[in-house]
């Protein structure tokens, strides 16, 4: 894409949040940070605005969207809130944690945006010109992460700018870096039951110490699952291959820790330090630029699996999964 036909680039100042709103009133699409990832956010009240992040996306319209709001005490106004989940609002929101809800009856959220399930995703993001964009556009916005269905997730700007036309995209808001890098965890609560539907920047551990052992979406056969989680996802173009320990000349290599195997085409490290929380900042961006090396493919080291290295082993295993399955 040439720097004309790309979606525009906006700094976060009071003049672009206000047009911000009004192009989401409206029913275009806003490209937004978030302290996860980058969101493609419109009005999730509109079904027109709905349709369209659907169709700029590629995204199949059986996997719904999660819809965000401003302020937590929004949640009772579109969601059945159980007594367990009003205490992981208020251990948790604002921050990197989704709830799956019943809907609310009278739920002014688009059913498209739910894809007909009875059930709806909420989030109260943390990242300021998040909840500003949502306050100015006056209603829940529904925003996947902004990256083309089934392809590396956003963590700038320009990513978005990137992979998205004006046509498409009437605005991308900068907000710099996103800090925590790999999506919201998502926990589905069904009747006082939580389910861990999705690994992601809140690590399991600080949700189990408010609701216990969390189930697994797997091995419940009455819990709905999250229809997204399909096999291939977060794919860069070059093929990916996991738990490596050593590396050919043609490969790129994802480190992690001090112990890095020598002879890589190019190499990346997570974290030298072998930080879980730095690690997870960085590994979308670090496999664009592995993805964009000239290297035959990308071999990544062994992420241990505590803290958010249980979201970093998910995006891997599905970045390195056959393609094909994408959504
Ligand atoms: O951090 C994040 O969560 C980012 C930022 C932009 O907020 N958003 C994000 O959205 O990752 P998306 O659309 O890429 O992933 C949302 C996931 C999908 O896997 C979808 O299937 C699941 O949430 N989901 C949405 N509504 C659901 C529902 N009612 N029941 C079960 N899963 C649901
Ligand atoms: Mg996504």
């Amino acid at each position: 894409m040439t720097p004309q036909t790309m979606a525009p680039i906006m700094p976060p100042v009071a003049e672009t949040i206000a047009q911000a709103g009004h192009l989401l009133k409206s029913g275009f699409l806003v490209g937004l940070p978030t302290e996860t990832v980058y969101g493609l956010a419109g009005d999730a009240t509109s079904d027109q605005a709905v349709a369209r992040i659907f169709a700029a996306k590629g995204r199949p319209s059986f996997n719904p969207l999660i819809a965000h709001v401003a302020d937590p005490a929004e949640a009772t106004r579109l969601a059945e809130v159980s007594p367990l989940a009003a205490r992981l609002i208020a251990a948790f929101w604002p921050g990197p944690l989704t709830l799956v809800l019943p809907r609310r009856a009278d739920c002014p959220v688009s059913l498209l945006a739910s894809a007909g399930l009875d059930t709806i995703a909420l989030r109260c993001p943390a990242h300021p010109v998040a909840r500003a964009v949502i306050r100015a556009a006056g209603v829940p916005l529904a925003a996947p992460s902004a990256n083309p269905s089934g392809r590396l997730s956003p963590t700038t700007a320009r990513d978005v700018a990137e992979a998205f036309p004006a046509e498409k995209v009437a605005l991308v808001v900068d907000g710099g870096e996103t800090p925590v890098g790999v999506e919201s965890t998502i926990v589905g609560l069904f009747g006082e039951k939580a389910v861990m539907l999705r690994p992601g920047g809140l690590a399991r551990g600080a949700i189990e110490a408010v609701t216990g052992p969390l189930g697994d979406a797997g091995d419940d056969h009455d819990a709905p699952q999250s229809p997204g989680r399909l096999l291939s996802h977060y794919a860069p173009g070059l093929p990916v291959r996991l738990d490596a320990t050593r590396v050919g000349p043609d490969e790129a290599l994802l480190a992690f820790g001090a112990e890095v195997p020598p002879g890589a085409f190019a190499v990346e490290n997570l974290s030298p330090e072998g930080d879980l929380t730095a690690a997870a900042a960085h590994l979308f961006a670090m496999l664009r630029r592995l993805d964009r090396s000239g290297a035959k493919g990308i071999a990544v080291m062994p992420i241990p699996a505590e803290g958010l290295g249980e979201a970093i082993r998910d995006r891997l295993s599905r970045a390195a999964a056959p393609r094909g399955e994408a959504a």
